[in-house]
């Protein structure tokens, strides 16, 4: 059954949001645990579409997982499979991330074709270059990939361009495999580094983490270690925070790292959006001073996200003169904005990467369907400023990522429901 929400927008929002456990460092988390003999509990982990697709791959292959609100322990040590399951792994793009892991414990990996999905084509070769050099092997077939190693060694690796999930799958196999591993060009996202930090603590010896230079020395063992907690969303926060801003409200979003979003709090000065913080939170304040224009250029961390760009197009509209957006990472992320235009958004789309944004335009309630997670919330901030209702159809897109959206939103004053399409 589809599901679609109703925003009934142009309403301030009042009061505290507590922003959730990181869909992308948690993804991660999960997919570790095939690395550990042992039981691992994992707490602060977000209820969410992509996490539940995670668990049910971790369980078809043999894992035994049980929840208890937002604690998941998981016991990969019964896990006999290493086939990633197809029909799961078309659904989240993170299954890739598996591979590394899988290789590493079984030298045995089939992995279905993860294949492009709205925000690009997405290709996983930095993964099978990366994964030959420490001495696996990958037979092509009709519907993916069979990766076998009779055994995999350290080595020197260095990615083409920088890839979080690559960084991520090639830091987890070094830790189980033979000798050290030097990882060169790699992610510094916050996820990478508590990634890191994790393994450490149970056992694992990494250094470098942060920084774009990772070395690994294999182990023999990992160790469940006593702690490991989900770090705050910043996407989810920084996405609340922008609903805040295009409605001129006072909210206070509580759990987040501003330090993880110094980018987008320094475009909140350059289009004029009042913040205060502290270390834990982030409070925008209303203002009824006109927003500046501003060019957002997305670019790894601690560069801009390309996961909020959608959602800072948006705010975009509100500004006066001409935004630009230029989104370096992913070819298909501007794609939204023609939809956008079906609000009243006067947008130019120069090419795949760079979009100009004219404002302010008011923006009014329509019909959309929601591609992705980040484009499909981007449609909520838009209907949120919208005067009228707005219907975002393909929920699943957004709880992709966003947990209990409507009941948070809600209890901060927006007008929000979900409802049953009709067929
Ligand atoms: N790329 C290749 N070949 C590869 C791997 C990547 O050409 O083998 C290219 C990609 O096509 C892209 C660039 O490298 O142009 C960077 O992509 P990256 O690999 O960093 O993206 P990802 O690891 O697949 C993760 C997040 C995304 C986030 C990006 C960028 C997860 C599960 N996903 O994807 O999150 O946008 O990093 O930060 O961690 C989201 O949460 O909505 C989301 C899409």
């Amino acid at each position: 059954m589809s599901h679609s929400y109703m925003i009934r927008g142009a309403k301030k929002l009042h009061g505290t949001i507590r922003t959730s456990g990181a869909k992308n460092e948690a993804l991660k988390a999960l997919a570790a645990t095939i690395l550990f003999g042992e039981p691992v509990v994992i707490t602060n982990v977000p209820e969410i579409e992509d996490i539940k697709s995670m668990i049910e791959i971790l369980e078809r292959l043999g894992a035994r997982i049980t929840r208890n609100g937002d604690r998941v322990t998981v016991d990969a040590s019964t896990i006999t499979e290493s086939d990633i399951p197809r029909d799961l792994a078309t659904k989240i793009r993170a299954s890739v991330v598996l591979l590394g892991p899988l290789l590493a414990r079984f030298k045995h990996v089939t992995l279905p074709d993860p294949g492009g999905d709205t925000i690009g084509k997405r290709p996983i070769d930095f993964f099978l270059e990366a994964f030959i050099r420490m001495g696996a092997t990958f037979t092509k077939t009709a519907t993916g990939y069979v990766g076998t190693a009779k055994k995999l060694n350290g080595t020197t690796i260095f990615f083409p361009q920088v890839s979080h999930t690559a960084t991520e799958s090639l830091m987890m196999a070094a830790t189980r495999i033979n000798g050290t591993t030097i990882l060169k060009n790699c992610a510094m996202e916050p996820e990478v580094v508590a990634l890191a930090k994790n393994l450490r603590n149970a056992g694992a010896a990494i250094e470098g983490e942060g920084t774009p230079t990772i070395t690994i020395t294999g182990v023999k063992a990992l160790k469940a270690p006593k702690r490991w907690e989900i770090s705050p969303d910043r996407i989810e926060a920084g996405t609340f925070l922008i609903m805040a801003a295009i409605t001129r409200s006072d909210v206070t979003v509580t759990n987040c790292n501003p330090e993880h979003l110094s980018a987008l709090l320094l475009e909140f000065d350059h289009i004029g959006i009042p913040f205060t913080s502290t270390p834990s939170t982030i409070s925008v304040k209303p203002t009824v001073k006109r927003k500046r224009a501003t060019t957002i250029k997305t670019h790894e961390y601690p560069g801009f996200p390309t996961d909020l760009q959608p959602q800072i197009a948006v705010l975009c509209t509100q500004s006066d003169g001409m935004s630009l957006i230029h989104e370096t990472i992913f070819e298909g992320r501007l794609h939204f904005l023609e939809t956008l235009k079906k609000f009243g958004a006067n947008v130019i789309l120069f090419d795949p990467h760079r979009a100009a944004i004219i404002g302010s335009t008011p923006l009014r309630g329509t019909t959309v369907e929601s591609p992705d997670i980040r484009a499909g919330v981007a449609f909520v901030i838009a209907a949120l400023a919208a005067k009228g209702v707005t219907t975002i159809r393909n929920t699943y897109q957004i709880q992709r990522g966003y947990e209990r959206l409507v009941e948070r939103l809600a209890k901060i004053g927006a007008n929000i429901q979900e409802v049953e399409e009709c067929a």
